[in-house]
């Protein structure tokens, strides 16, 4: 079973309660909540408080992105917020091992994030205690950027790996997914299907995740 997640990143951010209901409507079950700092990439977004804000408008899971530094200092605030899935970047974190068992013991599912320039392979030994794992298929920083196609690769290599270790994570991708690439990303192996210029680009989160979750079934 696959799943569109909306991205609010591209959403109206002071309507977020709206946007957010707009996409519950169009069948989200889960919003993808992508928290930047300007340090780990070129951008600033949002943290705590606004995700706190966010669960009190919402029952979805929110899935939270951390693309930020020190990603540690953070988890218990997103623990008390209420983020339900907390992901954080191979390339932000020295101990990756002991943030991923920090984030299980505050309560939430932990994942592990990977640039399109970080191999698979580097995650095999944690990937037994990962919810998921999330594939940048762009870099970083920005919605509406345009998809790359290796991403692909890696979606396929993780579905070999939870083969061969007989592992159950699921695989996410965030970054460029749209009408014309998501049937790519499923036949690949992909079951999380993060989204923001795609569903909320042309105005209205309800018909944006509909219309995307039916391209992803067919
Ligand atoms: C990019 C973010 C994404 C972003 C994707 O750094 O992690 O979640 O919202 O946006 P689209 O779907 O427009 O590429
Ligand atoms: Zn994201």
């Amino acid at each position: 079973m696959v799943e569109v997640l909306p991205s609010i990143l591209s959403a109206d951010f002071a309507h977020l309660a709206d946007e957010v209901a707009a996409a519950e409507r169009g069948g989200a079950k889960i919003i993808h909540v992508d928290v930047m700092d300007g340090h780990f990439v070129p951008n600033i977004t949002l943290g705590p408080p606004v995700v706190k804000s966010l669960r009190k408008a919402t029952k979805l899971t929110l899935d939270c992105h951390l693309m930020i530094e020190n990603p540690d200092q953070f988890i218990p605030d997103f623990a008390e917020a209420g983020a339900n899935w907390v992901s954080v970047h191979y390339e932000a974190c020295r101990h990756l091992h002991r943030t991923l068992e920090h984030i299980r013991e505050h309560g939430m599912e932990p994942a592990v994030v990977i640039n399109p320039a970080t191999r698979v392979n580097f995650l095999i030994d944690v990937l037994p205690m990962v919810h998921h794992v999330l594939v940048m298929s762009v870099n970083p920083g920005f919605g509406g950027q345009k998809f790359i196609p290796f991403a692909l690769d890696k979606i396929r290599r993780l579905k070999e790996l939870r083969e061969e270790y007989r592992l159950n994570f699921h695989i996410e991708v965030d970054g460029g997914v749209d009408h014309e690439t998501i049937a790519s990303v499923v036949e690949a192996g992909a079951d999380l299907l993060v989204a923001g210029n795609a569903v909320y680009g042309k105005g209205d989160g309800e018909t944006g995740t509909r219309e995307l979750t039916l391209a992803a079934l067919t």
